[in-house]
């Protein structure tokens, strides 16, 4: 098996080992542990991995590192965000770790404690909230799981129907294998999707955050999401670090990029950014699914 291969694998099998565990735990560094095939292939591969130091083959696999630990963060809670800036401190992390076994002055047990204090540091700093919700008394991280939705299911939440449909459509935070935007183009619909865990990119789907996504200007003819950008923005919008701010220059930044005629249609509903767009520019249809659950269609006029 190629080096490369080996590491990866190594990596995958590591971060398996540690899933879904508190970071913020009083035993955090007896929790987070370096599982006994890591330390192997560490040791087995000192050399090699001493070789290709501060070359494109490490950073490409510091990259997919990143990828995998950012994925497993996203999976354990769906709030947790990393920032353009946040996923470059994260990085900066796996380059630390890389560069304490290369040296291989320390015992592997010193290189893991300081590995899971940075860690856990960048992680109370880019998302404060997840130090409240992880009391220190458990072993276990507090998740907020996210489920990805048949297509069919959420045609039935959003209301699509083929009167609705205005080409070209997207959809936002589309999920990892972008269910719906693939059943669109199926049907002959022109259709784009982007999610930051998206399995695999195409043409027409990318992978990418909403704080990032270039939307543009008077483009689409439909934007969707379902229980995806609205429920992350309600959540921010009841907890005390929320980046409500944010969200709200998105939303609007989403309904410029729609075009005139064109609708952006999502669940939950928001009211409270809802109510105060200007009747004049914009016509806000809700419509009530259960007692607590109602999808929304925002025009631009
Ligand atoms: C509950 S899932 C719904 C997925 C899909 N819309 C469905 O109904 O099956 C929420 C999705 O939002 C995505 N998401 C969360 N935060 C995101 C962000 N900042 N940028 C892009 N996608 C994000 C998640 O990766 C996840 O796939």
């Amino acid at each position: 098996m190629k080096f490369e291969e080996e590491i990866m694998n190594s990596i995958i099998n590591q971060i398996q080992h540690n899933k879904g565990k508190n970071l913020f735990s009083d035993a955090a560094y007896r929790n987070m542990s370096f599982h006994c095939f890591t330390e192997e292939v560490v040791t087995r591969y000192k050399d090699q991995l001493k070789l290709c130091g501060q070359t494109k083959r490490m950073e490409k696999i510091i990259d997919n590192t990143v990828d995998i630990v950012l994925k497993e963060f996203y999976r354990t809670n769906q709030y947790i965000d990393f920032s353009l800036e946040s996923r470059a401190l994260l990085k900066k992390v796996y380059n630390l770790l890389f560069e304490d076994i290369i040296i291989g002055e320390l015992d592997l047990h010193m290189v893991q404690e300081r590995h899971y204090a940075r860690l856990t540091k960048i992680l109370s700093i880019t998302n404060p909230f997840t130090v409240i919700i992880n009391p220190p008394n458990e072993s276990y991280a507090s998740s907020a799981a996210c489920a990805e939705y048949s297509a069919e299911f959420q045609l039935y939440i959003l209301g699509l129907t083929s009167s609705v449909i205005k080409e070209p459509l997207l959809d936002i935070g589309c999920g990892e294998n972008a269910e719906l935007v693939n059943f669109m183009r199926l049907a002959g619909v022109e259709a784009y999707g982007f999610d930051r865990i998206l399995s695999e990119e195409k043409a027409y789907l990318s992978k990418a955050n909403w704080f990032e996504y270039d939307y543009g200007i008077s483009k689409w003819g439909i934007i969707i999401s379902n229980i995806a950008f609205s429920s992350h923005f309600l959540n921010h919008h009841l907890r005390e670090d929320g980046k409500h701010h944010e969200f709200a220059i998105v939303y609007m930044k989403i309904l410029s990029s729609l075009v005139s005629g064109g609708s952006f249609i999502y669940a939950p509903a928001i009211p409270f950014i809802e109510n105060c767009l200007p009747a004049n520019q914009f016509l806000i249809e809700r419509e009530i699914l259960t007692e607590e659950y109602a999808r929304v269609k925002i025009t631009r006029l």
